[in-house]
């Protein structure tokens, strides 16, 4: 697809919502409600394009990403579009999901998923390519491509393995069933739990705490963490100590060791 293309796409639809909050805190949100917030391209190049936006906004340290109203989060990728799709499509479909959930990995400010329903198919792949997970108790999640005779083509096959071991992948992908929010939580694909009504409040509480911890050391953290993922651990380490020392060469670091010894807050 060329960026002409590309660049139309995203002007015409107003599929994902960006607001700036107080705090720091942005909230993107998928705007498909009538189809469940699934994911199509327009969906996809414009969230990759809301995440860039909130990487270069100094006035973003925090994002939280969701789905509109309170059934999805996002039920997978767009079925419709899919469905006539050729392989040589299919595969296009699958780089631009991948490389919109790598832009999502890598944004350089946290990223958390408020999983506020159905987190299906590409829509918990989405949720997984984020780096912390808040789910309501009335989410189900899952991974149901083999349903359709598919497989979870952006990212669940990596990810899942990755968050909750091959044992627990396989279940979930071969099975396609939809697992509850407790079960989410009890094998590590979901941090946090909470009742639908609080849910909003508890992810923002969250997100405010990061917004107070130092912007350089959770970039940095993300990094290395999935450095070490892709690396093993050996030179997941080596890693870990280089860019240790690297932090001591900045202002962030000197003023976080400098506020703690003077018993006070820092001022970043
Ligand atoms: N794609 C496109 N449209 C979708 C959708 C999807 N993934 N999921 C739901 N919708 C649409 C429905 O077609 C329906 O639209 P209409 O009102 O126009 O008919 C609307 O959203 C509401 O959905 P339902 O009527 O089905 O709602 P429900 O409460 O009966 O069921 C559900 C909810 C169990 C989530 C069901 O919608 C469902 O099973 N959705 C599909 C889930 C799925 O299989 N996801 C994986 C997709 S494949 C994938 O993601 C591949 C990949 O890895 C890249």
């Amino acid at each position: 697809m060329t960026e002409e293309i590309e660049q139309e796409l995203i002007e015409e639809n107003e599929v994902v919502s960006l607001e700036i909050l107080d705090d720091g805190v942005a909230r993107l949100t998928i705007e498909r409600e009538s189809a469940l917030n699934a994911l199509n391209v327009e969906t996809l190049l414009s969230l990759r394009d809301a995440i860039i936006d909130c990487a270069e906004s100094e006035d973003v340290k925090v994002v939280i990403l969701t789905g509109s109203g309170d059934k999805a989060f996002v039920a997978g990728a767009d079925i419709a579009e899919m469905k006539d799709m050729t392989p040589l499509e299919a595969r296009d479909f699958s780089h631009l999901g991948q490389d919109t959930f790598a832009t999502i990995e890598a944004c350089p400010k946290p990223v958390i998923a408020m999983v506020n329903g159905f987190a299906l198919g590409g829509g918990l792949e989405l949720a997984m390519a984020c780096h912390l997970r808040v789910a309501s108790s009335k989410a189900k999640l899952g991974l149901p491509e083999t349903s359709l005779g598919l497989i979870p083509g952006f990212g669940g096959t990596q990810r899942l393995a990755q968050l909750a071991g091959a044992g627990v992948a396989r279940e979930w992908i071969l099975s396609a069933d939809m697992f509850s929010a407790e079960e989410a939580h009890r094998v590590g694909v979901v941090n946090r739990l909470a009742d639908p009504e609080n849910l909003e409040a508890e992810t923002f509480e969250l997100a405010r705490t990061l917004s107070s911890r130092g912007a350089l050391a959770m970039k940095t953290a993300n990094e290395v963490v999935r450095l070490g993922l892709e690396v093993g651990q050996s030179e997941g380490e080596a890693s870990e100590s280089d860019n240790f020392a690297l932090l001591f060469s900045n202002e962030e670091a000197r003023e976080g060791l400098k506020a703690f010894t003077e018993k006070r807050k820092p001022n970043w």
